[in-house]
This record gives structure tokens, sequence and C-alpha cells, in this order.
């Protein structure tokens, strides 16, 4: 597939939103759609298109000089595992070092709530250099366990 990988763009959550709402296994509350799409406009975005369609998109926010948060990323599901989620954060991670991050985290489902999705996720995440740091139950609840991952970029 040659897809084309673009950004850091703001106010993207219009093109982005149909990606989110095709990955209903991942991003199945309505109220954490929409919490994306309301902080999406400010932070900086990398999109992959096809065909002029997005497919694929990633995005930032900085917490300070030294690190950064991937705070969605998704990838349309027909179009998974041909390395589109892997372009996407190589230009975050080469943007990233640009702005002198050192660190980029991201918080998912921890593997204490067995998810067959999730574990993919973390997969992903793994084989992209991150590392589990800390699973809390005190960021989403007991019952979503939230698994901090970081990377040295
Ligand atoms: C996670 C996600 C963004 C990965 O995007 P992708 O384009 O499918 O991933 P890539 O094809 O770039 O995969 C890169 C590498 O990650 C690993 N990987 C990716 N998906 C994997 C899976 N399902 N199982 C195991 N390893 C996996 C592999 O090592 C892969 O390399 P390989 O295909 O050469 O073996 C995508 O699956 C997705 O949108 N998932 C749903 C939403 C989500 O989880 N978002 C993150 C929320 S925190």
């Amino acid at each position: 597939m040659r897809f084309t990988v673009e950004g850091p763009l703001l106010n993207q959550s219009s093109s982005c939103e149909p990606v989110l709402r095709a990955l209903p296994d991942w991003f199945g509350i309505e109220e954490a759609i929409q919490a994306y799409i309301a902080d999406m406009p400010a932070l900086p975005t990398f999109l992959a298109t096809f065909h002029g369609r997005v497919i694929g998109f990633l995005s930032l926010k900085q917490h300070n000089p030294h690190s950064a948060e991937i705070t969605v990323m998704g990838v349309h599901p027909e179009a998974h595992r041909q390395g589109i989620g892997r372009a996407l954060l190589e230009q975050a991670e080469s943007y990233a070092r640009e702005q002198g991050i050192e660190y980029l985290q991201v918080k998912t489902l921890g593997p204490s709530r067995p998810d067959k999705h999730y574990a993919r996720t973390r997969a992903f995440y793994e084989a992209m250099g991150f590392r589990p740091l800390e699973e809390f139950t005190q960021v989403w609840g007991e019952q979503n366990p939230c698994l901090v991952m970081v990377k040295r970029v």
C-alpha cells in the first residue's frame, strides 16, 4: 500500500474522527471519542493518507521540555499490519527529537485486564521500542488498569 505520512498538523479532528469510529473494539465509549475530538485541534497530529483518504493518525501532547505523550493513535482496521503505525510513529519521533524531547509515553489498557485487542496494541508499542513502566488503577479506575509505556527517542 503506497500511503503518505504528513505532519505535524493542527485542527485535524474531523479528518481523524472516521478512523476513531472505525475502531469500536478500542474506542467504543462515546464520551472518550468526544474527549479525543475536543483535544485534538491543539495537538500536533500526523496523518497517513491513501488516495486522499485519512487511514491513520497519531496525536502528540508535550508535557514538559523533556517528554511528550501519544494521546491517541489509530489505523483503519482494513489497513492494519502494513507499516502505517510504524511510519506514523517514526515521523512523530523525528519531530519530537527536533523539539529536544527525550521521552515519549503512551497510556494504554494494562495486561491485568485481559483483552485481545489491547494485547495487540501493547505488542505494537513493544515492537516499536516502548517498555512498560507501571500500571495504575487511579487513572481510569479499577476496571480499566492504565499501563504507562515509555520510549527514549
Ligand atoms: C496499534 C496500531 C496503531 C498499529 O498500527 P499498524 O499500522 O497496524 O502497525 P504496523 O503494521 O506499523 O506494525 C509494526 C509492528 O508492530 C507489531 N505489531 C503490529 N500489530 C501487531 C499485532 N496485532 N500483533 C503483534 N504485533 C503487532 C509488529 O512487530 C509489526 O511489524 P511486522 O508487521 O513487520 O511484524 C493499530 O493496530 C491500531 O490502530 N490499533 C487500534 C487502535 C489502537 O490500539 N490505538 C492505540 C491506543 S493506545
